[in-house]
């Protein structure tokens, strides 16, 4: 077990006090740090005391620490997860020699850029759901909400860490940059388009932690992998925290369908009308959310083909997700079969490493939808909610602008052009889900429009005050 060092000013497990220049250089990055917090984060609930999960070590024992804080009081640390004795390099064409514990040269722009990118996922999701909190649907929701975001707080000093101990003055520049750039800024965005596209309302947040964070535990996985070893040990660590963000994500959709069932039933109608007069979510509009959502978070796989990602596996720098599952870990002999509009055609299975990890996720994604569909079987209701098809609506790879349905199949442009409205949330959809955004604060009481959750949290009660707001 490594201690985290709570004395100290940083947080940390990686023996920051034995490096001056490193301690003395993130000191710097840190008041930075907290001014983006105070401006660009949660800010209009500074002074509200919240039940929040801290780490105090990376143990199953020490990581999940619970107590009140003042959210500009978290202690957001350096964690990493401990390391494994004589790893090994588990894929690509190094694969067997020794874990990089520096970064080899060669590779040295390749992996700040891979750094960078994660790095910069993580507050833009902290200001682009900054005002939430003013619509939550209970305190119990309002405490998952600033669980997250200050866990995303911590993910950038995570990737801040490597930058500073790894990258010199490049990744201290980097590290600067990573809290200049904002969610939606129209001069300086973010640097992926999911991490630019507002989350105004709860249906947005749940779709976003259910596709968009999971996403993030597939990036996770995979630099998980990596041979830079202090990138593994990172990445491990950060997946134990991701786990949460994707729990309020198919949790909070659970309650929503669980909410319009009830409502259905109740008012003997499946009509949306009818529905939304009774002020819930109408099963053909959550449908719209997903498509958005999912269609959106599938870009950020990248394209179907693609020689970075073909290098960055052979030279060890980015694995799959769970490499372990699979047989051949150097993948020169292998081929994908893969569709694109222009047809079918096998490619080198290195190339296609993009479309291999999405597809993995794709699978992940339908636990949830398995779960919503069984739930309105049993409630009597012939509908089905399902993912879109990968070719669906998407911006980037083979599939891009394509006319095409969300089952896949390809339609005339006119008509595409003409669907595609009733297809994602409409602007008469987004108005609906913002006039059911009303803060409900009382402890234990819940919005009308979802479902209270199963249990509170760390076994305390529902009608625990998770939030106190002064
Ligand atoms: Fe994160
Ligand atoms: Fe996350």
């Amino acid at each position: 077990m490594s201690a985290i060092d709570y004395a100290e000013k940083i947080p940390n497990n990686v023996n920051l006090a034995g490096d001056r220049t490193l301690q003395r250089a993130l000191e710097h990055w840190q008041p930075q740090f907290l001014q983006w917090w105070r401006e660009m984060g949660p800010n209009d609930f500074a002074g509200a005391e919240v039940y929040l999960r801290t780490a105090i070590s990376v143990d199953a024992q020490g990581w999940a620490h619970y107590g009140k804080v003042r959210m500009p009081d978290y202690r957001w640390g350096i964690f990493l997860a401990d390391p494994v004795a004589e790893r090994k390099i588990g894929f690509g064409d190094a694969m067997g020699q020794a874990a990089w514990q520096q970064v080899p040269g060669e590779y040295r722009s390749t992996l700040r850029r891979l750094i960078v990118t994660q790095g910069d996922t993580e507050p833009a999701s902290v200001e682009q759901q900054r005002r939430l909190g003013h619509t939550c649907p209970s305190l119990y929701d309002l405490r998952n909400l600033f669980q997250i975001n200050v866990e995303e707080g911590r993910h950038l000093w995570a990737m801040v860490y490597l930058l500073h101990a790894y990258f010199g003055r490049d990744g201290r520049e980097e590290a600067g940059e990573l809290l200049a750039r904002h969610s939606g800024d129209a001069d300086k965005p973010r640097i992926l388009t999911t991490f630019n596209e507002p989350v105004s309302d709860w249906l947005s947040l749940y779709c976003f932690t259910y596709f968009t964070d999971r996403d993030g535990k597939y990036q996770l996985k995979s630099l998980a992998e990596s041979a830079f070893d202090p990138l593994s040990r990172t990445c491990r660590f950060m997946l134990t925290e991701e786990a949460h963000h994707m729990f309020v994500g198919e949790t909070g959709l659970s309650r929503v369908v669980k909410r319009s069932l009830e409502v259905m039933k109740e008012t003997g109608s499946d009509d949306p009308d009818r529905i939304r007069a009774a002020g819930a979510v109408d099963l053909p509009l959550l449908q719209r959310y997903l498509n958005f959502w999912c269609s959106s978070s599938l870009d950020l796989f990248g394209s179907e083909i693609s020689s970075n990602s073909a290098a960055n596996f052979a030279n060890g720098l980015k694995g799959r997700p769970d490499e372990g599952q699979y047989e051949d870990h150097v993948l020169r002999e292998q081929t994908l079969n893969l569709v694109t509009p222009q047809g079918a055609a096998d490619v080198p299975m290195l190339n296609a490493l993009n479309e291999v990890m999405r597809e993995s996720y794709l699978k992940d994604c339908e636990v949830g939808l398995k779960r919503w569909n069984r739930m309105i079987e049993r409630a009597g209701h012939d509908l089905r909610l399902s993912l879109p098809s990968a070719r669906f609506r998407r911006s980037i790879g083979a599939w891009a602008g394509q006319a095409v349905d969300p089952q896949g199949n390809p339609v005339p442009r006119q008509r595409y052009e003409n669907s595609l409205a009733g297809w994602i949330p409409s602007e008469a959809d987004k108005a609906f889900v913002h006039s059911l955004m009303r803060k409900v604060i009382e402890p234990g009481r819940m919005a009308g429009w979802i479902a209270p959750p199963e249990r509170g949290i760390n076994n305390l009660p529902l009608e625990h005050e998770y939030v106190k707001l002064h």
